[in-house]
């Protein structure tokens, strides 16, 4: 009896541990963020390979980067680019994008991320977006070896005054890339899994699909006769702008595979909506309902989530948040920065703190502008 114990215990133990470390295996890569610049003796394939910048890859995210070298750096500033964007789009929420010390190999993002809440959604969303534009603008950059510039722009007719012909931003690579890098961690069927993906696929579509015309004159001084174009990606501010948007107007779904869910018509028979053509991916016959019947099903571009968020209002570790004790905040609006709301009814105390500023500046006639050096007191407000 004891002895079958022993043994049930020995053989969950590992599985246990396995099922932890898989679970945010697809989340590794971001601590890419965190390493200096690699060296530079990477051309070889086996040497990239087994570059120690390349461990916190999998064996096939490994192989994929050597095949196509230049991309580790690209991932390199993606990912430090996603950190900064998620950071910059939440500064004056509760939850504030907080990122934590990897070193004992837990993700940046921390905990959060075995939820599936919207800022779950957001954090997948951002950082897949953040792959495919660092990879593509890099493509235009000729750092990486295996792309180059997209110069499929063509199609305008002849009437037009102006030719494609200029360099644009690798869209379609940054795409088709980050899809292999990124969507290749998230295997099996389960709903979370699916929820990944469509998030990741979101963040890509706002990298991709939204590209703008940009132009160049090389006429005889300064006309117009001569115009090259091509297409640039938008910055990577606009696209965090966009994604939050889609976080504050994300789709809370449950799976809509089992049927449950569909909507019916009024003789009560299931209505069920025709297959997509035999291109698109397996993906998509995975099916997310609103839980609100008068939501429409989300597209594409929309983030989706099936946990209710926390509060975000005190320390909870099993999220990895420290909650908003100590958190600045404004002690005059009335938003979720000020401080009613940051510091959940807890209240606040204010501080005063000086600045030194650069003031009464005056101009000299040519050209040096001189300025005294003004101590000005100030007032900072933190939640309790
Ligand atoms: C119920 O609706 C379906 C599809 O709208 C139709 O094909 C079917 O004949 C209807 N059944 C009855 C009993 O009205
Ligand atoms: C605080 O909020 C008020 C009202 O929304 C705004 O006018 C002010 O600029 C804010 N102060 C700071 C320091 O952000």
């Amino acid at each position: 009896m004891q002895l079958t114990l022993l043994v049930l215990v020995l053989l969950i133990i590992p599985l246990k541990g396995q099922g932890k470390k898989s679970k945010l295996k697809g989340t590794r890569w971001w601590s890419l963020a965190n390493i200096g610049q690699p060296s530079n003796d990477l051309h070889s394939n086996t040497q990239l390979y087994n570059s120690p910048s390349l461990l916190p890859l999998t064996k096939r995210q490994r192989r994929l980067v050597s095949k196509n070298p230049g991309t580790i750096l690209a991932l390199m500033s993606g990912a430090r680019m996603a950190i900064e964007e998620c950071k910059y789009q939440f500064r004056n929420r509760r939850w504030n994008c907080p990122t934590h010390d990897n070193s004992h190999g837990g993700p940046i993002f921390g905990k959060i991320l075995q939820k599936g809440c919207r800022e779950t959604s957001f954090i997948y969303a951002i950082t897949t977006a953040a792959v495919t534009h660092s990879i593509a603008r890099a493509c235009a950059d000729g750092s990486i070896l295996t792309c180059n510039c997209d110069y499929s722009m063509r199609e305008p007719s002849a009437k037009a005054d102006w030719d494609w012909g200029g360099c644009s931003d690798n869209a379609k690579f940054g795409h088709k890339f980050s899809r292999k890098f990124v969507d290749v961690l998230e295997k099996g069927k389960d709903f979370r899994y699916m929820l990944n993906l469509h998030n990741n696929e979101a963040g890509r579509v706002h990298v991709s699909k939204v590209m703008k015309r940009e132009c160049k004159c090389h006429g005889m001084s300064g006309s117009c006769t001569i115009k090259t174009c091509w297409m640039r990606l938008p910055t990577f501010r606009n696209v965090g702008d966009k994604l939050k948007d889609r976080f504050d107007g994300a789709t809370k779904v449950v799976s809509g595979n089992d049927g449950r869910r569909l909507p019916k018509d009024n003789n009560g028979s299931v209505r069920r909506k025709k297959k997509k053509g035999k291109g698109k991916l397996r993906r998509n016959k995975f099916r997310f309902e609103p839980v609100n019947f008068n939501h429409k099903p989300p597209g594409r571009r929309d983030l989706v989530y099936f946990e209710d968020s926390p509060t975000f209002c005190d320390k909870d570790t099993s999220i990895d948040f420290e909650g908003t004790k100590g958190r600045q905040c404004n002690a005059t609006s009335i938003g979720i920065e000020g401080c009613d709301l940051m510091c959940c009814g807890r209240g606040y105390t204010s501080s005063e703190y000086t600045v030194k500023e650069r003031c009464s500046c005056i101009f000299h006639w040519c050209c040096h502008v001189k300025c005294e050096i003004c101590t000005r007191k100030k007032i900072r407000h933190m939640c309790n």
